[in-house]
């Protein structure tokens, strides 16, 4: 109903304007040769072939059309990639003239545009963004010293859940996790926990599911320029509650450590927050606090899901697959012992379980268009013209599925990559969960490290079952279509402590 009211407003205003533009232009057709695609209709275009999960229904039209496809998305010239060699194109050889992104106009609100690195175009301002992120927060040398932070944070939780099991309580393994999630993140960027409750820590999710989902759905206002001030869906006033609600609680936890700054001078505890205030301290880069605010919204939204979603993913299909899970368990048992927290520093002699991971970005990629790239110039791929302006999706969810590149491609099984060197680190163009080239994912270190350390350890601390009267069969694997891939219903299972 939402898509109806707002296509027909939009059709109104446009067979309007577009006749008065045209008949002032002249209607001038390229001369160049779009990838195939289907046939669009007057004015709306493909948008009615997106439907309510986009990643599905390009995959299908790519059985049509082929791995490089063009749409048209109201005004907007969108080109799909399915295949690895496709992908490989966008990612590598001409990373440098699709690497800009869209804004969209969910995100214009709290000024969050100017200053998201995730949105923002190639620019002076997105690389000191990305250089300090990447020197100060989520280096090899921070992530080492910060470990201690986030294995304290893990041990609470195997703390909690196992109180949950005394109890004989069912967990929701999404809900549990998001508050050790959320507080990983904010003990490495800021030093201290974020949230102290499992209810503000519901709270915080809630929001960062909304705006995520938001974010990331069609939009007819990014599709007609001109309905950009109407926000025909209200979209854009839901992410304004979203994104307020984050920066109140994240400019607290920045306007304590200014204040506190002022009581005591600088501190030498260098975490990000720090480093950051001293740039603004400096003040030749244009950061004062309300900015530093915004790029925390920036992480906060990009680093918590995304983490605890992918845990329910691999805990849904370890389930659902007893083998693997008792595969993992075993390697598990073998290499640190039974019931112990896994370390960061395991993981290079934990095969079995990044194979696990990796099958689980394949079947279930967590961000399955990756974010939105925006061609700078015109570019030619495989005989075929990007054009200038274009917006690029990359669809991660069809490659996984695509038997042409996976054998039994709609089988669970981390056996695939035992002995393999694809690993997700943005060069195996088949399997890019955190996509690849200039943007590829800032905070992929720190992902994968939290990642490796939360499911491996709730592996090895728990046995896990689901509620009484329930079997696999059961577990209920629908998705839900956001900016992320999230799983439609929650895992709700009962832990029972192995003890070491
Ligand atoms: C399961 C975990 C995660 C997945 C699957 C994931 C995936 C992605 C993907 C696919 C992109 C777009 C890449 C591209 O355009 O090629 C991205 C960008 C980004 N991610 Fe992640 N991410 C995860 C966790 C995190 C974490 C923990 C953080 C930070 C705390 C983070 C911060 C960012 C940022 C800032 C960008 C934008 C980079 C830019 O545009 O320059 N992500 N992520
Ligand atoms: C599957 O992969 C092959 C090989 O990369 C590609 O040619 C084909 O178009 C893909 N199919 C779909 C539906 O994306
Ligand atoms: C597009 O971006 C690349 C890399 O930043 C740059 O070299 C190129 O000149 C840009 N093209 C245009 C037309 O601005
Ligand atoms: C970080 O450490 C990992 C594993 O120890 C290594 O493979 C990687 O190359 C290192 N990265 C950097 C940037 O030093």
């Amino acid at each position: 109903m939402e898509y109806l009211s707002s296509i027909l407003l939009l059709v109104l205003t446009f067979i309007l304007t577009q006749a008065v533009y045209s008949r002032i232009t002249g209607s001038t057709k390229p001369k160049y040769k779009l990838p195939p695609g289907p046939y669009p209709l007057p004015i709306i275009g493909n948008i009615l072939s997106l439907g309510q999960k986009p990643h599905k229904s390009l995959a299908k039209l790519a059985k049509v059309h082929g791995p490089i496809m063009s749409l048209k998305l109201g005004q907007v010239t969108t080109i799909v990639i399915s295949s690895p060699d496709m992908a490989k194109e966008v990612l590598l050889t001409h990373d440098n003239s699709l690497s800009n992104r869209v804004i969209p106009q969910a995100l214009e609100v709290h000024d969050l545009h100017k200053h998201s690195i995730t949105f923002q175009p190639i620019s002076p301002l997105w690389r000191n963004l990305r250089k300090i992120c990447k020197d100060q927060l989520f280096s090899n040398k921070s992530l080492d010293t910060s470990q201690d932070l986030r294995r304290e944070k893990m041990r609470e939780l195997v703390d909690e859940i196992h109180c949950c099991g005394l109890a004989g309580e069912v967990v929701d393994l999404g809900k549990i996790t998001f508050k050790t999630a959320i507080n990983m993140l904010s003990n490495t960027v800021f030093s201290v926990d974020l949230v102290h409750s499992q209810g503000s820590a519901g709270d915080f999710r809630e929001t960062v599911m909304r705006l995520l989902e938001d974010t990331g759905k069609p939009n007819m206002a990014d599709f007609f320029p001109a309905l950009r001030r109407l926000d025909p869906q209200g979209i854009k006033s839901r992410n304004s509650f979203s994104i307020g609600k984050m920066l109140e609680i994240l400019g607290g936890l920045i306007d304590q450590r200014v204040k506190l700054r002022q009581l005591q001078g600088f501190d030498n505890n260098m975490d990000m927050l720090n480093t950051l205030l001293n740039i603004a301290h400096g003040n030749n880069q244009d950061m004062n606090p309300a900015e530093i605010g915004h790029l925390s919204v920036t992480l906060f939204a990009a680093g918590t899901d995304t983490i605890t979603s992918t845990l329910e993913w691999a805990m849904a299909e370890l389930l659902r697959n007893e083998n693997a899970m008792s595969k993992v368990k075993q390697e598990m048992e073998q290499i640190i012992g039974k019931g112990k927290l896994v370390e960061e520093s395991d993981v290079a002699r934990l095969p079995y379980l990044q194979a696990v991971l990796k099958e689980t970005f394949r079947l279930h990629p967590l961000v399955p268009l990756l974010i939105p790239r925006k061609a700078n110039e015109t570019v030619e791929i495989s005989g075929y013209t990007i054009p200038k302006d274009a917006t690029i999706l990359v669809n991660q969810w069809a490659m996984g599925r695509n038997s042409s590149v996976w054998e039994n491609a709609e089988l669970f099984s981390p056996e695939r990559f035992v002995g393999s060197e694809i690993d997700i680190k943005g060069h195996h163009y088949q399997l890019t969960p955190f996509g690849g080239g200039r943007r590829i994912c800032l905070g992929m270190p720190l992902a994968i490290r939290t990642l490796y350390l939360m499911l491996g350890s709730l592996i090895n601390c728990f046995n896990w079952r689901l509620e009484d009267g329930l079997t696999i069969d059961d577990i209920d694997m629908e998705d839900k279509f956001g900016l992320t891939l999230v799983k439609a219903q929650p895992m709700r299972l009962i832990p029972h402590k192995i003890s070491n």
